[in-house]
């Protein structure tokens, strides 16, 4: 029986994904490191449409912490059909100040478990011939962000992962899509320390993203902007001179910093 499993399901956008999932009637496994959340959710999603539900808490900043997902849905025999990549957090403020634990803990999170997760699951995709990788990236992964340094990089490497794997597996029956959200209305922006009031961008919900990311799917597309903003964005940047890039990119960030 084949399964969704969606990591950041506690929250956010990996929340909209477990939903829409659910009412496609996908069964999920949902990843996170709130047992509680994602316990409550799981009863939700299961009653209300009628799908099996597992919960595997895991704190994907831990090295090994990848591989023991892979051995709870290898324990319980649950096939990945679909994988989401949707955890991940930011941090805002100058790159000097940052704790070193959280630098290793976003690289570890957004970076690391994301690319072995795919290592571990794509193997019995390929093997039946079908699947999908689908991959939160960002709109700030597109060149880096003054003050959100890490993050953005972090998200480039989402992207050119993504990208590498659409084409890398292109025949194989197997699809990698990135999305890229801009400023989607969650607890993200709280939780990296931005302030959500001074945002210039255009808010969305997260439902849109998700709507947007499987249709990318299904469309078998390489990167997905959810938004036409977003593709403009996209699409200015292309074509408009590095420096004006990054000075731009850092003034349409949710900051707060006094020199800008
Ligand atoms: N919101 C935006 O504007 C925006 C824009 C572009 C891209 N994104 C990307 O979208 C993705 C989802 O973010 P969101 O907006 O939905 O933010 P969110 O509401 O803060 O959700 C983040 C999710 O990641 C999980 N997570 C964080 N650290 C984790 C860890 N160490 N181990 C396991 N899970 C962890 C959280 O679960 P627990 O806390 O329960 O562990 C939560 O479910 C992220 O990759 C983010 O970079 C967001």
């Amino acid at each position: 029986m084949d399964y969704t499993l969606i990591t950041g399901a506690s929250s956010g956008i990996g929340r909209a994904f477990a939903f829409e999932c659910a009412r496609r009637k996908s069964n999920l496994v949902l990843v996170a490191r709130s047992g509680q959340v994602l316990d409550g959710l799981a009863r939700e999603l299961a009653s209300a449409y009628g799908i099996r539900v597992e919960v595997c808490t895991a704190d994907l900043s831990e090295p090994d912490s990848a591989r023991r997902v892979f051995s709870f849905c290898r324990n319980r025999s649950l096939h990945i059909g679909l994988l989401i990549n949707s955890a991940g957090f930011g941090y805002a403020g100058e790159y000097a100040d940052m704790p070193p634990d959280e630098l290793e803990s976003m690289v570890q999170v957004n970076m690391l478990s994301l690319a072995r997760l795919i290592r571990l699951f794509v193997p019995s995709m390929l093997g039946c011939r079908k699947g999908g990788i689908i991959n939160v990236a960002s709109l700030g992964g597109l060149q880096g962000v003054a003050f959100l340094s890490l993050y953005s990089a972090t998200k480039s490497f989402v992207m050119t992962l993504s990208e590498a794997l659409h084409e890398e597996l292109r025949g194989t029956g197997v699809r990698v899509v990135a999305v890229c959200p801009g400023y989607v209305d969650t607890g993200f922006h709280d939780r990296s320390g931005q302030d959500p009031s001074q945002s210039v961008m255009p808010v969305y919900d997260a439902s849109r993203v998700v709507r947007a990311a499987l249709r990318g799917l299904k469309k078998n597309r390489v990167r997905v902007f959810p938004v036409f903003s977003d593709t403009v964005l996209a699409g200015l940047q292309r074509c408009t001179p590095r420096k004006v890039v990054l000075r731009l990119a850092a003034l349409l960030a949710p900051h707060n910093y006094s020199r800008f």
